[in-house]
Formats: C-alpha cells, sequence, structure tokens
C-alpha cells in the first residue's frame, strides 16, 4: 500500500460504464467520489441559463462556479451533453477546473471519473483505468438511464449514436487535454460485461496494484 492517499483515474468517453465503475470502486474501497462531467456540465449550465452560447468564451464562468452547482438536477439533459462538450474544449475553463479537481483528493484520496484524469490531473494516480464500449452500446445505456424501459426505434438509435460519436470526437480531437488511453491504464472493454463483472476485474486489479507497492 502507498503512503500517500490513495488516487484511482478512471477515464474513458460517454455513457461506456465509468460513473458506474468508480462510484462501485469509491464505496468498495471507502474513498470519496468525483464525477469531473459534472464541473463542465454544470459551466454549460451556467452559460445557457445567462443565456450565452457553450462555444463562446466560458472561463468566467468556469472560474464562478460553486460546490452548490454541483447538485443540480438538471445537467444531464441533451442541451448540456453538447454544452460541456463545447465548454471541456477551451484551455481556459479545464485549467480554471484542474486545481479543484486536485484539492479534492489530495487529504483523502478518490476515485475520480472523466476523460483526463489519468494523463492530466493525477498523470501519477496509483491505478488507472480506461472504460469503453462501442457507440451502439453506449447510446443504448444512455438511453436506458434516461428512458428506463421505454424502446428506442432503429432511427432514434441512430441519431443518438450520432450524437456520441460526434461527442467522442470534439472530446478526443481538442488540443487540450483530450480523450485518450494513458499508456499506463487498465482497458476495460463492458460492452458484454455486467456492472458486477466490471466491478470484479477493476478490484482485481487494484488488488494486485496495491500489493505490489
Ligand atoms: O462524463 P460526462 O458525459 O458527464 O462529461 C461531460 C463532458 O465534459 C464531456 O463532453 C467531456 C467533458 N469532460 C472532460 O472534457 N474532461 C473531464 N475530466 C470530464 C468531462
Amino acid at each position: 500500500m502507498t503512503s500517500r492517499p490513495l488516487v484511482i483515474a478512471v477515464d474513458g468517453p460517454a455513457a461506456a460504464g465509468k460513473g458506474t465503475l468508480a462510484k462501485a470502486l469509491a464505496v468498495k474501497l471507502g474513498l470519496p467520489y468525483l464525477d469531473t462531467g459534472l464541473l463542465y456540465r454544470a459551466v454549460a449550465r451556467r452559460m445557457v441559463n445567462a443565456g450565452l452560447d457553450p462555444a463562446g468564451d466560458a472561463s468566467a464562468e468556469a472560474q464562478a462556479l460553486q460546490q452548490a452547482d454541483l447538485a443540480r438536477t438538471d445537467l444531464r439533459v441533451p442541451e448540456i451533453d453538447r454544452g460541456a462538450s463545447l465548454v471541456a474544449a477551451q484551455p481556459a475553463v479545464r485549467a480554471a477546473l484542474l486545481e479543484r479537481q486536485r484539492v479534492f483528493a489530495s487529504e483523502t484520496g478518490a476515485v475520480v471519473d472523466g476523460r483526463d484524469i489519468g494523463t492530466v490531473v493525477f498523470p501519477d494516480a496509483d491505478v488507472k483505468f480506461f472504460i469503453t464500449a462501442s457507440p451502439r452500446t453506449r447510446a443504448l445505456r444512455r438511453h436506458h438511464q434516461v428512458h428506463g424501459g421505454t424502446p428506442l426505434g432503429e432511427a432514434a438509435l441512430e441519431a443518438a449514436v450520432a450524437e456520441i460519436v460526434a461527442r467522442d470526437e470534439r472530446d478526443s480531437s481538442r488540443e487540450t487535454a483530450p480523450l485518450v488511453q494513458a499508456p499506463d491504464a487498465i482497458l476495460i472493454e463492458t460492452d458484454t460485461l455486467s456492472a458486477a463483472e466490471v466491478l470484479d476485474k477493476a478490484c482485481e486489479t487494484v488488488a494486485l496494484r496495491c500489493a505490489r507497492n
């Protein structure tokens, strides 16, 4: 076991299962959990509420972001999915949010999920995971998260897949902190795995890594 607090980075594209894994790992290991996507979503929400285009300069909104905003329930709507991806591409926004993420984990350790946790925010994280699944699997999961058992027609599914692919493209092609697997991250593809199976795999890895350190 390392003497400094344990930091676990969980990165990957939207709706791949990283939030589900990160939350469960945090409970299992007794660590705080930080969903960094909520920070970018809260910045986008502030822009939209102020009548501003999230593609425009969002640095003032990122500076002004307060913890209380993260509890809002209207951060997971399509307008904010897109807006968060636009504000997240802005270097000034990422710089304004960086320290806050590091401070969160500094005393107690944490399980942190996002896109650049293992590459930029915590390059020295004790364990890094990169969680992914096909765009179709992720579109279906996102639909079930939002709409429960309501069936999704083929045309709507295709539109949802296209939106996910477009967001992946924006997140992966931006110049600052793009979505990319860290060289030392463990890849878990979740298409054919249940949440419990993903958790089991991750726990095995954490146990092995911690035994070695
Ligand atoms: O994980 P999410 O879908 O809630 O993230 C919302 C957006 O924020 C997504 O388009 C990518 C971006 N994001 C990021 O760029 N870096 C992070 N660490 C977390 C999220």
